[in-house]
């Protein structure tokens, strides 16, 4: 996907440009936490605000892939395809729920980080690689789904319905060590 499309307008987009402007946003996350974490200058506020925001929009993410992306191709092409992505989604769930347990200056803060990064930067290969070829081959309305996404990204932003609500109460829950 050329730059081009993924700067385009909102409504100008496919599904699969808005979620390379997702992956691109979580990426870019992570990579200015790898530079935070290379500065000698120790900053831990800056850290937790930095995982905090890290955790939140995984977490939305991940909700906004299974509520509306992933029903859209496991429609058109089946569920199995999406077995190893959902598994890959546990996993972000787990490490986010390790991180929030943790204090920024503790060891593991980074080290978990780190893993998390590790895991999403796989993750997103997978499914730009496999998910997204499969969503181009099998017929999808790209254009539909993208207004789809769209809405259902509001609806978890706000939790205007009881799926929404649920996912944005586990993305922005609060957490006593990162909150502090
Ligand atoms: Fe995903």
């Amino acid at each position: 996907m050329a730059a081009a499309a993924r700067h385009a307008p909102l409504g100008q987009r496919d599904a699969l440009s808005l979620l390379r402007a997702e992956h691109d946003m979580l990426l870019r996350l992570f990579h200015e936490y790898e530079l935070l974490q290379s500065c000698q200058a120790r900053d831990d506020g800056r850290k937790a605000l930095l995982a905090r925001r890290i955790c939140r929009e995984l977490m939305v993410h991940a909700a906004l892939e299974e509520q509306a992306f992933y029903p859209a191709v496991a429609q058109a092409a089946g569920s199995a395809l999406l077995d190893d992505a959902l598994v890959e989604h546990d996993a972000q769930r787990l490490l986010i729920g390790q991180l929030r347990s943790l204090y920024p200056d503790d060891p593991c803060f980074g080290a978990t980080i780190a893993v998390l990064a590790e895991e999403t930067r796989h993750h997103i290969a997978h499914e730009q690689g496999a998910l997204f070829g499969c969503a181009r081959s099998c017929g999808l309305d790209l254009q539909l789904l993208a207004q789809q996404l769209a809405a259902r990204r509001k609806a978890l932003e706000r939790g205007t319905d009881a799926h929404a609500a649920a996912a944005h109460a586990a993305a922005f829950a609060w957490s006593p060590r990162l909150d502090e």
